[in-house]
């Protein structure tokens, strides 16, 4: 690579923070109605930045929900062409008084950027978009092609993402997907990803009478739903932590001896994580270590509870209704979709006839998880090496991205999971934040991945294919 794009990549790494602030300012939350004009305005200023920047047939593309931004760079003749996913949107920021300054409004603090969406996913992006801007404006070209994918919907289950893949699956035929959404292993342990679990998500809803009732007149005479709804959930689990759903672990890919052998020997360190984490004790299905319980092995997990009277001091009431959020993380080769009829079985054999029942099916994921063993992702080992002055660790994680078993089905090509964020950057949580360091490591790390993957030669032909772009 010529020195101008590492050389230009140093001499701008402080305007790139102050310009992924402004990024970071704009409150893409795709979950809240309230900020729908929000998130079309990041889906603008994105696609803005990404034309300023260099690249061509940009454009929003419409879908039955938020906008894809979509744009590329087609000059690489002979070179194989890159598709880049991320996504603009980012979760809600309850409670918003745990931040120690406000989520929109981008703080740099001992080196780390503080927002809504530093880690997950916008300053990932924004890296690779960097990296792009440091090739374009020295000498107008890119090493590959480059098609570029960013969706408003991933902190909602990628709703529409499937179909617009569908749709569109000859203009965004690639070599290679290329993502980073994710966390590295550890502070100074840079990692490359090849395996996320899927997701199954409900919503139960108990009635038990018209209205709240008095629980002195009426308490004994009817069931309770808010303690129906806790005899249910207990029958979910055993106590060695294994999930009762009958054929919930039919299609439960056993870990092999191999890569169980792999796990341990990274370095992880699991009082450090348990004392991180603020748990008293670690807990999680017997015989499975931490990692693989949160990696390779799938769980049901209780995400909210309503029921009753929550207030202070105390209230002698029987609850009319009570509600559960619930969902279950997968693991290869389950389904989704089996995985939610058998739940739905199971929930209704355990439900007793003295309530009524409403199961709602929520957003959900398939599991996915690649072989390493491809040119792509060795080109993606060396481009960490040049990045970060170390060669990554191959790890799993158990966060979902939907669109990735999508990506691989449709578009037959392999993924590389290339994430600079930490495990400790607070995702989803308060006081979200991403290192700095890593983030220039990053960008560096991205302009060597684009020269490494031009050099592994095309295993499409040229011109790309739909090359013109949806
Ligand atoms: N970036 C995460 C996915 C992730 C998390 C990957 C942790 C690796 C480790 C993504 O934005 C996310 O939060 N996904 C949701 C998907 C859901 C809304 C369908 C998740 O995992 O809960
Ligand atoms: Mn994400
Ligand atoms: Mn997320």
């Amino acid at each position: 690579m010529q020195d101008a794009i590492i050389d230009h990549i140093h001499t701008n790494r402080d305007r790139y923070i102050e310009e992924l602030g402004t990024y970071l300012a704009i409150p893409s939350v795709s979950a809240l109605p309230e900020h729908a004009r929000d998130v079309r305005r990041c889906a603008e200023w994105t696609a803005g930045e990404m034309g300023r920047i260099g690249l061509e047939h940009v454009r929003l593309i419409e879908t039955a929900g938020n906008p894809v931004v979509y744009g590329d760079w087609l000059g690489a003749e002979g070179a194989p062409t890159i598709l880049f996913y991320g996504h603009y949107d980012v979760q809600p920021v309850d409670p918003v008084e745990l931040w120690t300054t406000p989520p929109f409004e981008a703080t740099v603090r001992n080196g780390e950027i503080y927002a809504r969406g530093a880690a997950d996913d916008k300053g990932q992006v924004f890296m690779h978009l960097k990296a792009i801007e440091a090739y374009l404006q020295n000498g107008g070209r890119l090493p590959c092609n480059m098609k570029i994918v960013l969706e408003g919907e991933e902190e909602i289950g990628s709703v529409n993402l499937d179909a617009f893949v569908r749709e569109h699956q000859v203009e965004l035929a690639a070599d290679v997907v290329v993502i980073s959404d994710s966390p590295m292993f550890d502070r100074g342990i840079p990692s490359i990803c090849y395996g996320l679990r899927g997701l199954a998500y409900f919503q139960i809803d108990l009635r038990g009478s018209s209205s709240d009732l008095h629980s002195g007149s009426f308490g004994g005479a009817v069931a309770n739903p808010a303690f129906v709804l806790a005899q249910i959930l207990a029958q979910m689990k055993d106590r060695g932590g294994r999930v009762k759903i009958p054929g919930f672990y039919d299609d439960v890919r056993d870990l092999r001896p191999e890569e169980r052998a792999e796990f341990a020997r990274l370095p992880f360190n699991e009082k450090r994580y348990r004392k991180d984490l603020g748990a008293p004790r670690l807990a999680g299905e017997k015989g499975f270590t931490t990692l693989e319980r949160v990696w390779a092995r799938p769980t049901f997990e209780v995400n909210g509870l309503l029921a009753g009277f929550t207030g202070d001091g105390a209230k002698t009431v029987i609850p009319a209704v009570a509600m559960a959020k619930v969902s279950m993380r997968l693991v290869p080769d389950q389904h989704p979709d089996t995985v939610a009829s058998q739940f739905e079985t199971y929930l209704r054999k355990v439900t007793p006839s003295t309530v009524e029942l409403k199961l709602t099916r929520m957003h959900g994921g398939k599991p996915w998880m690649t072989d390493f063993d491809n040119p792509f992702v060795q080109a993606a080992g060396r481009a960490i090496e040049r990045g970060f002055g170390q060669s990554p660790v191959f790890n799993r994680e158990g966060g979902s991205i939907p669109v990735v078993s999508t990506l691989q089905e449709v578009l037959g090509v392999p993924s590389v999971l290339f994430g600079i964020g930490l495990p400790d950057e607070n995702a989803h949580a308060p006081d979200e934040k991403l290192d700095l360091e890593n983030f220039h490591n990053g960008v560096v790390a991205s302009a060597w991945l684009y020269e490494e993957i031009g050099g592994v030669g095309s295993l499409n032909s040229f011109p790309p294919r739909g090359a013109g772009a949806p």
